[in-house]
């Protein structure tokens, strides 16, 4: 088979228009399949040796010219060509020039659709791992820092304004449990990816003995899909990991807006090393949170991929269409964007430098501790509603005279409410206010603490 000639020229009478030809090829980015489909095509290789369709040596000189062609592609010497259309006849072609006529026996048994399909789940399978193992040290790194920080306050906010004091460990802590939802629903995604297509052939499956389960065992597949019309052309798994991948991206992105916020002057919560910023070009006192912000704007790309599968797949009657070859370009980038916004923090959190009192100081300003004067007023026995009003007079005087509720004196709180007394300063405080929430999920720094150890013991039993 020359470079000239399509697998598939036989029944044709005319040669495809050369613009047509590069309008329907996909070689440019299926290429990074190479390795896979190489996988793919030893195993099937190895199966038909044992049903006897291949001889052992037919068998030998085949692997052996794949491995061959591997080499050359990871050398960068092989010439992709884009009349071989893609990434599967491309190697399909060079197999055949290199080791002769047998070569031509590969595809025996198998059509580019299952083959295409088996690709995709090998190589997302081994990328998924990747991810998983990043948002792991990106966890890690978050545990270390919040047990670094478990006793430095800072104001919690709801509506973006202060609103009681938390254990900035305890505030990291969140970012570590949405982190371990999405690891759990890659783990979860997984076993939908890996079931294997192969032996669905086009998409009636083939007239030959195929051993499936062998050629999934040997892809470390955990079962043969089980029919050949659905193993040809859903890309449900595809989509799947890009909603995943979309969470991963969501919780990074509110992971980042936040970062952006507190390197502001404004609040000058965090400081992000130098190797993660960058400067401007005009204003030279500019340190600009780049990593953050991209990771940011990167969310969209993912997004957008996710309802491009989607729209993909809505309108595809079974089996195959060649719809699905517009399926790598989103999913490569997925995979890409997401490895790399997760690295990125991973590489970034283990440095950023907390303002401990710049953070105290935050929290000191903004009432945080209003609610905790109320719950004091309903241990001495009034109702909450009341409680809530003499603390909002209070709250008002203090803003009138510019003060905290800590810098009242217990005058000027005995006229809103003779139920407080001289213990009242204890609960004004924020330390006070931290180690009172003392409960599973709470925000007290031992509670923190021990949250940190549960987290740890989990990750090594799950390692
Ligand atoms: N390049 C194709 C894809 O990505 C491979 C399968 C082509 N199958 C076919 N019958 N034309 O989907």
């Amino acid at each position: 088979m020359s470079s000239e000639q399509k697998p598939w020229a036989g029944r044709f009478t005319e040669a495809t228009d050369k613009f047509v030809e590069a309008f329907t090829a996909s070689v440019n980015f299926d290429k990074r399949l190479a390795r896979h489909d190489i996988q793919g095509s030893r195993a099937h290789a190895a199966m038909l040796a044992k049903i006897g369709v291949l001889t052992g040596a037919e068998r030998d000189s085949i692997i052996h010219g794949l491995d061959e062609i591997c080499a050359e592609i990871e050398r960068g010497e092989f010439e992709w060509s884009v009349q071989l259309e893609d990434v599967h006849m491309n190697i399909e072609a060079r197999l055949t020039q290199r080791i002769g006529e047998v070569g031509k026996k590969l595809h025996t048994g198998r059509s580019r659709n299952d083959q295409v399909a088996t690709d995709i789940r090998l190589y997302l399978r081994e990328e998924l791992d990747r991810i998983r193992l990043l948002i792991r040290h990106l966890q890690e790194a978050l545990l270390d820092l919040a047990e670094q920080e478990a006793d430095t306050i800072m104001p919690g906010f709801t509506h973006l304004q202060v609103a009681q004091p938390v254990s900035f460990g305890h505030h990291l802590l969140a970012w570590f449990e949405m982190l371990e939802r999405d690891h759990d629903r890659l783990r979860d995604c997984r076993r939908r990816v890996n079931v294997m297509p192969l032996g669905a052939a086009a998409l009636a499956g083939t007239t030959f003995p195929l051993d499936r389960p062998y050629t999934a065992s040997l892809l470390g597949f955990d079962r043969p899909a089980a029919n050949s019309l659905d193993a040809v052309s859903d890309r449900d798994f595809a989509i799947e990991f890009t909603a995943c991948a979309s969470l991963i991206m969501m919780h990074l992105s509110r992971f980042s807006e936040e970062l952006v916020l507190w390197t502001s002057a404004q609040f000058g919560f965090i400081d992000l090393p130098d190797a993660f910023c960058t400067g401007s070009s005009i204003m030279p006192q500019k340190k600009n949170p780049d990593v953050p912000e991209l990771v940011r704007g990167k969310s969209g790309r993912v997004f957008g991929h996710l309802v491009g599968l989607l729209t993909l797949m809505k309108g595809q009657p079974l089996a195959y269409n060649k719809d699905n070859q517009e399926d790598k370009e989103p999913l490569f980038d997925t995979i890409d964007t997401v490895r790399d916004s997760l690295r990125a923090f991973a590489d970034m959190v283990p440095h950023l430098q907390p303002n401990r009192d710049t953070m105290r100081r935050a929290a000191l300003q903004g009432y945080a501790t209003a609610t905790d004067l109320a719950d004091y007023l309903v241990r001495k026995g009034i109702p909450f509603r009341d409680a809530h009003e003499v603390v909002g007079k209070a709250v008002r005087l203090g803003i009138d005279t510019g003060r905290d509720l800590a810098e009242l004196s217990l005058d000027e709180l005995r006229a809103l409410s003779k139920t407080i007394e001289q213990d009242v300063f204890e609960v004004l405080t924020l330390e006070g206010s931290l180690k009172a929430r003392n409960h599973l999920g709470g925000t007290a720094p031992e509670q923190v603490r021990r949250a940190i150890t549960t987290a740890r013991a989990a990750l090594s039993e799950a390692r």
